[in-house]
This record gives structure tokens, C-alpha cells and sequence, in this order.
């Protein structure tokens, strides 16, 4: 009898499915009560898939440990494995997809065929017999790792369970601890957090008829397969009515593949740093707006973004960051997480911006986002792609006081073709909103403990930190064709740095400075500068900025101190001559990484250059230190110190 009743029951149930609307599915549900009251064991074949995105900037991130997490089709339910397993993702997120084996539409429990594999350098965790309970605000994912039956997952969000389906559309998902804990263990790892992992898609169908193989498709940052409608994630906040005609102007179009992201050298790992962005201030001006009476829209910071105020929104996010010797070089990947979403229902459309992460490094920096958009109420899905090029050059990064967070500020951002094809907005190279972005880190690195190994950690109190250098002079002139500045430093420290006192320290020279041993100055390389010729006949008003490139490092581990100063730039100008410079120190267990100051003014008086064919050089200019320099050196010499003088030569092209 009971045998009947599923044979009867579930099959009619499944077939007219297709042919309801969810408003008629209180009758399924009575109809399924009844099944259950008679006792009808509910489980069926199924078919659909579970999918798991996994993210990179996520809190306990699997991928950013280097874990491979595979979807392996040997173990499990034999059945299942006719279905394929869609895989791909972009370094940011990774998506594995189990297919569906049996669905249990009573007791609300989805199991999946095949296994999970976890691996990470030739150790590997393996996880059979994968289940799903479906509750009403938060879905169990457990699973058979090892010998222990555990909850490997949970994926927070309300499904819907129909007559013949169970649906979880972007639950979160996350780590449990028991799980972690186990993949530690396997794996070998020494930390793997529980936490947010990614998010959880569970499409499950009881069968009636053989399925239709799902395409295989690279994941492009949300992309759903082509067979299914594509469901505007944000209707509900941004209806758009099917249909409008407006002028829509250049159509959406898909990017080129993803840029691969940079290989980092022995990263440090960032948690929770800020991205700060409002994508385009015009755009966000016209999208609030009112451009006819009632046409105002809105901008929404959903899913993790914030708002700042004043047209800024933050996106946090965990990455990996270096640091670099020359500030300019500092390198992070930082993968924000949250959601822009610029709703104009007046004009039909909204434009979603998720999941910015940004990149620097030099001249390849970016911001990476996926892209979505309803336009006359049809949603295209989202698109993942750089959108932005940022513009570093003569930009680096301040550090915050306790030497922890790197701060690049206000990055000037260009839309990329492929940011103009997938938002459809804009043509390539229009200009964006500057970025804010910050790399908290847990301690700060000594980039100099390969060459100068300062032994001690004893505390040592840390002066003000100096000021920014004031903006050079913006001169009009001659681009230099080369050139060099020319300076010992400060000649006691130099000579103490070398004395028998216990043993002798040394000075060293990076990135294209090097030192002159008979005239004991450090020689660093013109990188950059401009020359203006004062009244004819009289050098003596000449002016000039050169910026030069190259760190010399005083290095003295006897006496627990190093000092690397890098980057100087000479300006002479009359009253306002000075000398500005980056610091990096090492005193003791303080480490101060580079900041940069105007170090020492320099005295004109009876200055004038000496001109030889293209070179125009002035030579033994008085150097005093400042207050801001006399910080710069940790309090080490006060405030007007005579150091050496500085030479400086600029060569006309
Ligand atoms: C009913 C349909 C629409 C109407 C009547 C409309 C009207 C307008 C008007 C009057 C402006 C100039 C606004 C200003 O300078 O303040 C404008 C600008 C713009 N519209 Fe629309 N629009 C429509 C649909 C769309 C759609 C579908 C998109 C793209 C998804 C779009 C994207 C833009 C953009 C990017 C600008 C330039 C904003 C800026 O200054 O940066 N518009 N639109």
C-alpha cells in the first residue's frame, strides 16, 4: 500500500510541476502532507547540483591557503556521475558542483553522489557520502571525512522547498569548526580558521524524466549555466518593469578573459582592509538625480559595503600584501567584498558593482569587479573584469604610526575597455573615481633583516613621526636628461657605523645608489627632475627640482641601529632649498618603515653652480636638519645639526 502511494503520489506531483505557478503550490503541499501522514518514504531520484564558491578574501579561505578543493566523481553514489561537474573560477572565487543524487522533499534533505577532495601539497582529505539538511534559515552540509561523519558546512538563508524542488540561491556559507579543525589535521596545516567561506547554490529536482546535461561553463564571477533564466538578484530592491523602451545606448558586452593576478613574493596576509570607492561621481549625480519630476533613483551599499558619506563606499576585504624597500613598489591584492547597487527605476535601469578587488602593482594596477545590469527589466547576469586602470605613477603609500597599515590615497582610476564593455556605461578611458585603499598587516616586516640583522627586541620609545615633505614647486623648464645627488649622509654616523666599536657595521646601497669609498658619499642616480634658468648670465636664481633614485643603509647591528635613506629629492629654490628624503630605522625592537620628510633645508647663500657643456652643478650646499628630520631619525640628532654638505649635478638633454 505504502509502495503505492509513493509510486502514485510523487510522480504526478513532479510532472505537473512544471505546469504551476508557486501561487498553486498549497495544494503540493497538502497533497505531500497526506503522503506523510500515510507514512510514504519520500526519497527519490534527483538531479540538479549543489554548487560551493569558494572566495579567496573570504575568512577562512581554503584557496588562499592553497587548498584545492575537487569535485571527484570515483567515490559516492554510482549514478551520479553521468552528470558533469561544472568547475572554473578566476583566482578570486572557485566554484565545485556536486551533482544532485537523491532528493528527500519530507524531510527536507538533498544527497549528493561522488566526494569532496581537499588537497595541499601531495597531503589530501577526501569527503564521501555528502548530505544536506535543509532548515528553515540555514542548511547542514555533512559529509564522511576520514572515518568521522561531520557537519563540513553550513550555508545560512531561507530555501524554498516545493513539490517537486528545493531551492538556495547565494546562502552563505561557512567552515565549521569541527571541519576545520579535521582539514587541519589532514592536511597538514598550521592554521585554518572556521568562518565565511563563500556562498551555496542548491538547485535540487526530484526526476521524472532523464536529465538534460547541463553545458559545462567557466564561471565568470555569478554567471548562471545558459539554461537557466537568468534571475535578477536585485528585483526586489530595484524592480524594473519588463518592457520599457528607453534609449539605451551602447549595449553591455562580455570582457576578454581575466588578467591573471600578480604572484606575490612571501606575501603578508591582510584582514579586513579597506577599500573606499564611488565608482563615478558623475554617474552617482546623475543616478540620484532628478532629471525629470520624480526621477530621482538611489544608491545602495549592500552584501559587506558600507557608506562613508560623501559619495565614498567602503568595501573590506581580507588579500595579501609586500612591502617593498622603495614605498612606489608596495605591492596588494585586496579582495573587497560587498555590493553597489545604482538603481534609476525612472530611466529602467540599475547597475550592480560587486566584489572590487583591487590590485596594485606598478604599472599593471587595477580594480577587478563583477558587473551586472537590468536594463528594461532583462538582467544579463553578472560579468567579472578588470574595469579599472589606477595610475600609481610618482604614487606610494604612507604608514600608519605603528608601521602595521600601508594607505594608498586617492589612486586616480581610468575605465578599461573591458570596465566600458561590461558596464556599457562609458567609453574606455573615461575617468572614475579615485580609490582609497589600506593594507592592515599583523607586524611590521624588516625589509633589511637579510642584510643587517638587528638582534635585539627591547622597546625603544618612538618619537613623533614627521611631516609629509611640503609639495615641491611645480617649476616650468627643462626635463632633465640626467644628473645625480651626491651626499655622505652625516659624517659621525657614517664613521661610527664603520668604527671597531665593538665590531664594524657597514654601509650598503640598493636600487641604483652606490658609494664612492675615496670620497666617502653615496651617489644616487637622477630618476626624474625639471631646470629653470633664472635671470641670463646668473645662476645664481637658477632653480631645479631632481628626484633621485637608490637607498643608502647604515647598518650598525653592534649598536642595534640602521637607518635607510632613499628616493632624495634636491629643490633648489632660493629660501625654500631643501633636501627631501624617505627613512626607513630599525632602533632596537622599534622598526619604522619608510617615510618620507623634508629632512634638511639647504642654504643658497653664495652658492653658485658651476656650468660644464650640459651639466650644471652645485657643489658643497650646507644641509641643516629640521624638526621634521630630527623625527625622521627617531630623535637621534636634534633639530638643526649640520649635516654633510650635498652636491648636486643636473644634466640638460
Ligand atoms: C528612460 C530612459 C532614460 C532616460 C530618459 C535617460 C535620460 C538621461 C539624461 C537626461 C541624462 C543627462 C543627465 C544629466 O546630465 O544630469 C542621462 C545621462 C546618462 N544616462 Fe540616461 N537615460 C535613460 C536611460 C539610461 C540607461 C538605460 C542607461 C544605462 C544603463 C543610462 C545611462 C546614462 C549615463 C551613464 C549617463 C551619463 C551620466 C554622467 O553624467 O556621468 N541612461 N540620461
Amino acid at each position: 500500500m505504502a509502495e503505492e502511494a509513493e509510486q502514485e503520489v510523487t510522480p504526478r506531483l513532479t510532472r505537473s510541476f512544471h505546469r504551476r505557478t508557486r501561487a498553486s503550490l498549497a495544494l503540493a503541499t497538502v497533497a505531500l502532507s497526506a503522503a506523510a501522514l500515510t507514512g510514504t518514504a519520500a526519497a527519490a531520484p534527483g538531479s540538479g547540483e549543489v554548487t560551493l564558491t569558494l572566495k579567496r578574501g573570504a575568512e577562512s579561505s581554503l584557496l588562499r591557503k592553497g587548498v584545492k578543493v575537487t569535485y571527484s566523481a570515483k567515490a559516492g553514489k554510482t549514478g551520479a556521475t553521468k552528470r558533469p561537474a561544472r568547475k572554473g573560477g578566476n583566482g578570486v572565487t572557485q566554484k565545485v558542483s556536486l551533482p544532485v543524487a537523491d532528493v528527500d522533499l519530507l524531510t527536507a534533505t538533498v544527497e549528493t553522489g561522488g566526494a569532496l577532495s581537499f588537497a595541499l601539497k601531495g597531503e589530501k582529505a577526501t569527503a564521501t557520502d555528502l548530505q544536506l539538511k535543509i532548515g528553515a534559515v540555514s542548511t547542514a552540509i555533512s559529509g564522511k571525512l576520514g572515518k568521522e561523519q561531520l557537519v563540513l558546512f553550513r550555508a545560512k538563508g531561507a530555501a524554498t522547498v516545493d513539490a517537486a524542488s528545493i531551492k538556495l540561491d547565494g546562502g552563505k556559507l561557512s567552515l565549521t569548526g569541527a571541519a576545520a579543525d579535521a582539514l587541519r589535521e589532514a592536511l597538514g596545516l598550521a592554521q585554518l580558521s572556521d568562518g565565511k567561506l563563500g556562498s551555496a547554490d542548491v538547485d535540487a529536482k526530484i526526476d521524472d524524466a532523464a536529465p538534460v546535461p547541463a553545458p559545462i561553463q567557466i564561471d565568470q564571477g555569478g554567471l548562471k549555466p545558459p539554461h537557466e533564466p537568468l534571475v535578477d538578484p536585485y528585483a526586489a530592491q530595484c524592480p524594473i518593469p519588463l518592457g520599457a523602451n528607453p534609449a539605451f545606448g551602447q549595449a553591455p558586452a562580455d570582457p576578454g578573459p581575466l588578467p591573471a593576478e600578480p604572484t606575490l613574493t612571501s606575501p603578508l596576509a591582510v584582514a579586513d582592509g579597506p577599500a573606499d570607492w564611488g565608482f563615478k561621481s558623475s554617474f552617482r549625480g546623475y543616478v540620484t538625480g532628478t532629471q525629470e519630476p520624480g526621477s530621482a533613483g538611489s544608491i545602495s551599499a549592500l552584501e559587506g559595503a558600507t557608506d562613508n558619506g560623501g559619495g565614498s563606499f567602503r568595501f573590506s576585504g581580507d588579500g595579501e600584501y609586500v612591502r617593498q624597500p622603495s614605498a612606489g613598489n608596495d605591492q596588494l591584492v585586496l579582495d573587497g567584498e560587498g555590493v553597489l547597487l545604482f538603481c534609476k527605476k525612472a530611466h529602467s535601469f540599475h547597475v550592480v558593482i560587486k566584489d572590487p578587488t583591487v590590485i596594485v602593482d606598478g604599472a599593471n594596477s587595477r580594480i577587478v569587479a563583477s558587473v551586472g545590469l537590468n536594463r528594461a527589466g532583462t538582467w544579463g547576469g553578472f560579468k567579472r573584469a578588470a574595469i579599472a586602470a589606477l595610475d600609481l605613477t610618482g604614487l606610494r603609500p604612507t604608514y600608519s604610526a605603528d608601521g602595521k597599515t600601508a594607505t594608498w590615497t586617492a589612486v586616480p582610476a581610468k575605465l578599461t575597455a573591458d570596465g566600458a564593455a561590461v558596464t556599457g556605461l562609458y567609453p574606455a578611458g573615461t575617468g572614475l573615481d579615485p580609490i582609497t585603499v589600506s593594507a592592515p598587516v599583523d607586524s611590521v616586516p624588516d625589509l633589511y633583516a637579510g642584510t643587517c640583522a638587528i638582534g635585539s627586541t627591547a622597546p625603544e620609545t618612538a618619537s613623533e613621526l614627521p611631516e609629509a615633505p611640503l609639495a615641491l614647486p611645480s617649476l616650468t623648464g627643462t626635463s632633465l636628461a640626467g644628473g645625480n645627488v651626491r651626499w655622505g649622509t652625516h659624517t659621525p654616523l657614517r664613521n661610527n657605523t664603520l668604527a671597531m666599536n665593538p665590531t664594524a657595521g657597514s654601509l650598503q646601497t640598493f636600487e641604483g645608489a652606490t658609494y664612492d669609498t675615496p670620497n666617502t658619499v653615496f651617489e644616487y642616480p637622477e630618476s626624474s627632475g625639471t631646470y629653470v634658468e633664472g635671470a641670463p648670465g646668473d645662476p645664481a636664481d637658477d632653480r631645479l627640482v631632481l628626484q633621485a633614485k637608490g637607498i643608502a643603509l647604515l647598518c650598525k647591528p653592534a649598536h642595534l641601529h640602521r637607518y635607510a635613506l632613499g628616493s632624495p629629492t634636491v629643490v633648489i629654490d632660493g629660501a625654500n632649498s631643501r633636501l627631501v628624503i624617505d627613512m626607513d630605522l630599525r632602533v632596537k625592537g622599534l622598526i619604522r618603515p619608510s617615510v618620507r620628510s623634508d629632512l634638511a633645508t639647504l642654504s643658497m647663500t653664495g652658492i653658485t653652480p658651476a656650468v660644464n657643456g650640459k651639466t650644471i652643478t652645485w657643489s658643497a650646499i650646507p644641509a641643516t636638519l629640521t624638526q621634521n628630520g630630527s623625527e625622521a631619525f627617531n630623535g637621534r640628532y636634534p633639530a638643526g645639526t649640520l649635516l654633510d654638505p650635498i652636491t648636486v649635478s643636473a644634466t640638460l638633454p
